[in-house]
């Protein structure tokens, strides 16, 4: 199947759709697809059919977010952790991934028609490399697209995600791009693999596990969170509409949270602008008192300078990051 489904909904689910959108929508949900083993299990099956059709559910989910004017989704289709399994199970995540992304680079012109951009968040590293390649090709080709965003977190946990930005900061002070004093929690936040998209607003988890699994754990602070019982590959139009209610009903106050949360933030910014800018005054101060206007003025100097300061660090870290991927984009897939 491709990577969406090519089907409208029915008049009832195109009512219900108008319905729930005449209410606060989520403009990004992201899915833990659990419970595609039990399935297979249910089904009789096997395990790698139960992926399939975990895969298959993906692409009608897609749709439907389509349709509901999501055009924001983010799955988590292949954690670190999941290298643990058996050989047999992890040999056939990755095929199907292969196969996947290989026919995904033949649907170009379906994804370039619905303008969807493919991010894919992890260590890439980790993976063989002819699908480092392929999901290198993937990303590239679709990366000019900007009507919705598909974001593909394989080969990830969110603690190596938030470890990894934590390297990339210590790069930057080690590069002398950034100061130590310039690590915030704004700053980590852009050097996630997720710093591209705005924070998801509802996370939906099937299969009845009420647990994150080290999924998204920082950017999902203030969303609304679904545990949803049905198992991933039986999710229905029905179960997101259910979802996106519990969604509507808790928005107005996790968007009170947020906007708490942001102004906290801005006050902390200033409180250690403030810190560093006494600090020098009182390192290469000539002794003299500063009067408060000439205190303000070199405090709005030093924001400055740490505003330009962060803005190049960030540009050099998206520098590596194009350059990795292009590299990997432009060699032959070695299989
Ligand atoms: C969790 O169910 C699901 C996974 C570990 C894999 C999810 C992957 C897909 C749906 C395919 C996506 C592929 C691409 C290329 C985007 P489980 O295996 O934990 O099942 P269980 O909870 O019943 O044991
Ligand atoms: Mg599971």
């Amino acid at each position: 199947m491709s990577w969406i489904r090519e089907t409208e909904l029915r008049l009832i689910e195109r009512l219900t759709a108008n319905i729930l959108k005449a209410g606060p929508m989520p403009k990004h949900v992201a899915f833990i697809m659990d419970g595609n083993r039990r399935y297979a299990q249910k089904k009789h099956v096997e395990r790698k059919e139960g992926h399939t059709q975990g895969f298959d559910k993906l692409a009608e989910t897609l749709r439907w977010c389509l349709n509901l004017g999501i055009h924001e989704v983010t799955v988590y289709a292949f954690s670190i952790e999941n290298f643990k399994r058996s050989r047999e199970e992890v040999d056939g995540l990755i095929e199907l991934a292969r196969q996947k992304f290989s026919r995904l680079l033949t649907e170009k012109e379906n994804l370039e028609k619905h303008g969807v951009c493919i991010r894919v968040l992890g260590d890439l590293t980790l993976l063989p490399e002819d699908l480092q390649q392929l999901i290198a090709k993937a990303v590239v080709s679709t990366r000019a697209h900007n009507k919705c965003f598909l974001n593909v977190c394989f080969a990830y946990t969110s603690r190596h995600e938030i470890a990894n930005a934590v390297k990339e900061m210590a790069w930057g002070v080690e590069q002398g791009l950034i100061k130590s004093s310039d690590v915030s929690e704004g700053l980590l936040s852009q050097c996630l693999y997720s710093s591209n998209s705005p924070n998801p607003d509802l996370l939906i988890r099937t299969s009845g596990e009420v647990r994150l699994s080290d999924f998204l754990l920082w950017q999902t602070s203030y969303s609304c969170l679904v545990f949803q019982s049905i198992l991933w590959p039986e999710y229905s139009f029905w179960n997101l509409c259910d979802a996106i209610l519990q969604y509507q009903l808790s928005s107005q106050s996790l968007q009170k949270a947020r906007d708490l949360h942001k102004e906290d933030q801005v006050l902390q910014q200033m409180e250690a602008d403030r810190t560093c800018v006494t600090e020098l005054l009182h390192h290469h101060g000539n002794g003299k008192p500063m009067d408060a206007q000439s205190q303000e003025t070199m405090l709005l100097n030093y924001i400055a300078s740490r505003e330009e300061r962060v803005r190049c660090f960030l540009n050099a870290l998206q520098h590596k990051r194009d350059t990795f991927i292009n590299d990997l984009s432009s060699q032959a897939v070695i299989a």
